[in-house]
């Protein structure tokens, strides 16, 4: 994969944190944009956090990758942002047991808009966003909104664990390997009102025939898959953190090098595809074609029942646009 560029400015926002700690060696290591790409690392976090960053990034440096240039830290956005080619939002408040991830919108709002504005002012016009931190789909829709410099094409939400989970699930029901299993689809929020569909799996590269176990993929795979989140959280008392780094560096991975199956993703809407409204960012099958390309698969048939329950999670999405006050 050629991208022209030899190094890239990486900030991760929420340094400090969890998930950031099980990302970083992945990035580091050259599993997210291989062997080729130097890396020079930001990580941000909140002032209160800087001794523990501080600790993380001192890790980096002891683990002597070497494809890291650089390491940084530090708590201004405008700072760790400058001339960020790849940035990825892993910094907010996570949700505890008991909260929806949109109970978190006022929470995150202030926070997105002033990084959207550092964004803005100080990152490479051609950075590529990720967001992870939630709820994820509204904060990257809050975060492109406040800055306009940057194509909305460059910014994504994180669905991909969605996404891995669902493969799972299917590999789990039919007895096959995860490996085996292909081209599941996200529609929507990564929320409990997601729209997991198995319609075009493929399993080892044949169609892959649902109607057999028609009620089990209609209602219960559907609900595990919204709800794997929470269970985590139950379970852990933490939320999900190795899976979710493990899916960020598969988005950012399939994204740079290209990915032969969907994956999903959640893109800012332009109104275009599959009746969606303006402006939202909404999880879609994609096809990644290298060197951060990506085209939303079109075209594929939507029934009744995934009618209503793509309108389910969009009209969520609208709700949170509205809580979070975006014009
Ligand atoms: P964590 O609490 O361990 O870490 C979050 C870090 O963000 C903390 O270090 C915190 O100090 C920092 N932070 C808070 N405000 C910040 C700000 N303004 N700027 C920079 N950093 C800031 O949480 P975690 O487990 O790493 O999860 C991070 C986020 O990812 C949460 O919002 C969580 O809900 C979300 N998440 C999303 C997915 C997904 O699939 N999209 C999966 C798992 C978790
Ligand atoms: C997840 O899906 O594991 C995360 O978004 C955490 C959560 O709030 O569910």
């Amino acid at each position: 994969m050629d991208s022209g560029k030899d190094t890239f400015n990486v900030t991760i926002t929420g340094g400090a944190g969890q998930i950031a700690y099980s990302l970083i060696p992945l990035v580091c290591s050259g599993q997210t944009f291989g062997d080729k790409i130097r890396i020079n690392l930001r990580l941000l976090d909140i002032e209160p956090m800087m001794k523990v960053l501080g600790g993380v990034a001192m890790e980096v440096q002891d683990c002597a990758f070497p494809l890291v240039n650089s390491v940084e830290h530090g708590f201004d956005p405008k700072e760790m942002l400058k001339d960020a080619d790849v940035a990825i939002f892993v910094g907010g408040f996570p949700r505890k047991k008991g909260m929806e991830r949109k109970d978190l919108i006022d929470k995150n709002v202030s926070i997105f808009k002033e990084q959207g504005k550092a964004l803005n002012e100080v990152a490479s016009s051609d950075c590529k966003i990720l967001v992870v931190a939630n709820p994820a789909n509204t904060n990257c829709l809050v975060l492109s909104k406040n800055a306009p410099n940057i194509p909305a094409e460059n910014f994504s939400a994180l669905t991909r664990l969605d996404h891995d989970r669902a493969l799972n699930q299917v590999a789990l029901k039919t007895g096959n390997t995860v490996n085996d299993v292909k081209d599941i689809v996200i529609w929507g929020n990564h929320s409990s009102t997601q729209y997991p569909d198995v319609r075009f799996v493929k399993i080892k590269g044949e169609k892959f025939d649902s109607k057999p176990d028609e009620e089990f993929y209609m209602g219960e795979f559907i609900s595990t898959v919204q709800k794997r989140g929470a269970a985590i959280i139950d379970a852990r008392n933490l939320s999900s953190s190795m899976s979710a780094a493990n899916a960020a560096n598969n988005h950012m991975k399939d994204w740079y090098f290209g990915s032969e199956h969907i994956v999903s993703m959640a893109l800012i809407t332009d109104g275009s595809t599959y009746d969606m409204e303006k402006d939202l960012c909404f999880s879609f099958p994609v096809k990644c074609k290298g060197n951060f390309k990506h085209e939303i698969v079109t075209g594929l048939e939507i029934n009744d029942f995934s009618q209503e329950k793509m309108k389910i999670t969009m009209t969520e999405l609208l709700e949170e646009k509205q809580l979070a006050n975006i014009e």
